[in-house]
């Protein structure tokens, strides 16, 4: 009798590096991503902000103080709000030392530096605080469409996704770019309602860990969308969430996940 094979726990699970490989190199960095690409990342996960001048830079935190050295270059400057620096401003300030001195001087990139450092790993944009950026939807739509041979594609081979917790700009997004996905974040557990409401136009929920189970895995599939859970930093975590079925997970190790799956 042909023996039929099941596919392995694991197989196809999405290794997502959390602002970049922030494990191994200081977060939303071109060094973070180069180290995701050399470990095997399929998707990069990066913040995207804007300058004062209008530039999309990447930076989790919407203030500079806890990933920069703003305080000394800039003392006079507090809050050192992203938004209130011009990017020939935030060029001048180091956002490598904070994690380790083997990163001294490592700049905050732009967002097309950061493409550009991806080759043909995968990118999830995640747009960070966007309320605080009125119109960064089209801004960043222009941009990513301007850089020759990205998007086309990067879409052509599903390797562009945007997300953010801020819905109604994921809405916004999507209408100026249907053909995108999107995905949605959840810190919290999001109710059915949303959930259905969710699926007539995004493509990911992505949640919490803390808020997934079971029930929210066969929901979301149930529904149509894919499911990648933030941040599982652990072997054993990880096992525990490819068990439960989710689709991608975002790490600050995708080396421990890639070695993981390979071997699942
Ligand atoms: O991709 C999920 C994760 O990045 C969301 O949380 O705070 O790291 O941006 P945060
Ligand atoms: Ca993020």
């Amino acid at each position: 009798a042909a023996l039929t094979q099941a596919a392995p726990a694991g197989a196809g699970v999405v290794d997502i590096a959390h602002r970049g490989s922030s494990g191994s190199a200081p977060e939303n960095t071109v060094a973070a991503i180069e180290y995701a690409v050399d470990q095997r990342a399929s998707f990069v996960e990066v913040d995207v902000q804007r300058s004062a001048d209008g530039e999309l830079v990447l930076i989790h935190d919407t203030t500079l103080a806890r990933t920069t050295n703003v305080e000394e270059v800039f003392p006079d400057r507090a809050p050192w709000n992203v938004g209130d620096f011009t990017l020939a401003e935030l060029k001048q300030l180091d956002a490598g030392t904070w994690f380790s001195e083997d990163f001294a001087g490592e700049p905050v990139p732009t967002l097309r530096e950061g493409i550009e450092a991806l080759g043909s790993t995968g990118l999830l944009l995640e747009f960070k605080a966007p309320e605080l950026y009125p119109g960064i939807e089209a801004e960043i739509h222009e941009e990513v469409s301007s850089i020759p041979g990205y998007l086309d594609r990067a879409l052509r081979t599903g390797r562009y996704v945007a997300q953010s917790f801020n819905i109604e700009s994921m809405r916004t997004y999507h209408e100026i770019a249907p053909e995108v996905p999107v995905g949605l974040l959840y810190g919290s557990r999001p109710s059915d309602e949303v959930l259905v409401e969710a699926s007539e136009w995004a493509d990911q929920i992505n949640p919490s860990q803390t808020v997934t189970d079971q029930a929210l895995v066969d929901r979301v599939h149930e529904l149509g969308m894919t499911i990648s859970v933030y941040t599982l930093n652990t072997g054993q975590l990880m096992r525990r969430f490819i068990d439960l079925g989710v689709d991608g997970i975002i790490t600050d190790y995708p080396g421990v996940l890639h070695d993981i799956l390979r071997n699942s």
